[in-house]
């Protein structure tokens, strides 16, 4: 729907009440990356009230193509009916009880004849519990203490990986902790030449996603590197495919950027939203992974397993790598080109199909703010400081109409610009 009048445009009040009363009795009321405060207040949903596909309605009654997909999870398509049906026949037999059920053995036997560096799999249920996992890891199998991170990087809430400032967070949580820019081989070679025989891991994204800012992809040879000196050093290497995996190539994001790491942790996309993790190695660390203490109450659930083999089977037998790739495109560029037209510059970043973008003129960010609140009450979720996400689900229509969306939102956004209601630079 184009040309919507303001009198047509989503209101959001229904959210913003449940928010008001959700402050009261949570802390933040909605915290965490999803929190509504790094949105403009009152222009976008804070709450749903029903999904399918690649759409969503809010509590509002307000429906939205998504392109934030759960932030990551999502990535068949909601409630999507191969892994609902594995998921439901599952749940008739078992899910949390006192074992796990045999499906644990079929999805690590899946995962480690579908993932090049597996030789086995670690299940958990949140991203954090496998970035944790791994580090332990790395440190069980060198039996050294330190562990090398890249500035901005984000691995989960665990106080190693959370930065000080955050509450409760202390320097001896980071005791261990080293970091280096993304990119930068150099940096990486003073570090492990300074604290040699201490490096117990290097974990990284497979390309540098950090918020507010533009993805980053790694420099031709970058990985390539990483990985020799990792190998000449002894030192773990560790590739975090939550935010990525699945989404760029079935046997993880390294496989697409031309590098083996020893330990891959996946959690987000490999069950569909269901609540499932998974780290997976080489067979050389399959000794000390097992020394590692690490377990849940809900760790061995059966249902999201089923789940987990259902989604990875269906992404694989539809090619959907290839299809998030192909929407994620016309989406960025049919926005480039509006952006253009408008005389607005606007910069892309990051793989199609976990998109993002920057107008370039923009270093606040007020622009994206504007632009994604005014996509937002017309029927888009963009996102204005996170990357966004394709799912299999969105079709050409879809992207269509989202452009559409983007159109009036473009108009709206180049009227403050004009009317220098907003700086820019
Ligand atoms: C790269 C990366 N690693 C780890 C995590 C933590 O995952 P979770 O929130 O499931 O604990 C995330 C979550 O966004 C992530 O993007």
């Amino acid at each position: 729907m184009t040309n919507k009048s303001r009198e047509q445009l989503y209101n959001f009040q229904k959210s913003t009440e449940l928010f008001s009363r959700a402050a009261e009795v949570i802390p933040g009321g909605i915290y965490g990356h999803i929190s509504p405060i790094l949105m403009v207040p009152g222009l976008f949903p804070n709450y749903t009230y029903h999904a399918e596909g690649c759409r969503y309605t809010d509590v509002d009654g307000n429906e939205f193509i998504d392109y934030e997909c759960a932030y990551g999870p999502m990535i068949l398509g909601y409630k999507h009916p191969v892994v609902e049906e594995a998921a439901e026949a599952q749940r008739k037999l078992a899910d949390c009880t006192n074992h796990p059920g045999e499906i644990m053995v079929e999805l690590a036997e899946y995962m480690r004849d579908l993932i090049p560096v597996a030789d086995w799999v670690f299940f958990a249920k949140n991203g954090g519990d496998m970035t944790t996992y791994a580090t332990l890891t790395a440190r069980a199998h060198t039996n050294r203490k330190k562990i090398i991170t890249v500035r901005g990087h984000y691995h989960g809430i665990a106080p190693w990986c959370t930065a000080i400032g955050h509450g409760g967070i202390t320097p001896e949580d980071h005791l261990n902790i080293l970091t280096v820019e993304w990119n930068d081989i150099e940096g990486l070679r003073k570090v492990v030449k300074k604290y040699r025989g201490e490096i117990a891991g290097f974990i990284a994204t497979p390309y540098h996603h950090p918020t507010f800012k533009e993805q980053v992809m790694p420099l031709p040879g970058y990985w390539q590197e990483v990985e020799s000196i990792c190998r000449e050093e002894g030192i773990v290497l560790i590739s975090d495919d939550v935010r990525a995996g699945f989404r760029l190539h079935m046997g993880g994001s390294n496989e697409y950027f031309g590098f083996k790491p020893d330990l891959i942790c996946f959690s987000k996309a490999m069950g569909n939203g269901y609540a499932i993790s998974a780290c997976v190695g080489q067979k050389e660390l399959m000794n000390a992974a097992s020394k590692v203490f690490a377990t849940g109450s809900f760790w061995f659930s059966a249902v999201p397993m089923a789940a987990a083999l259902a989604t990875l089977k269906e992404l694989k037998r539809i090619n959907a790598v290839e299809k998030m790739e192909k929407m994620g495109s016309m989406l960025m560029n049919g926005l480039k080109e509006i952006g253009n037209r408008y005389g607005l510059g606007i910069t892309i970043s990051g793989p199609y199909a976990i998109p993002f973008m920057h107008f370039t003129r923009d270093p606040n960010m007020y622009l994206s703010q504007i632009f994604c609140a005014e996509v937002s009450r017309r029927g888009s979720l963009l996102h204005p400081s996170h990357n966004w996400f394709l799912s299999a689900a969105h079709e050409e229509k879809d992207i269509n109409e989202t452009l559409n969306h983007a159109e009036e939102a473009m108009k709206v956004t180049k009227d403050y610009v004009d009317r220098k209601a907003v700086a820019t630079f």
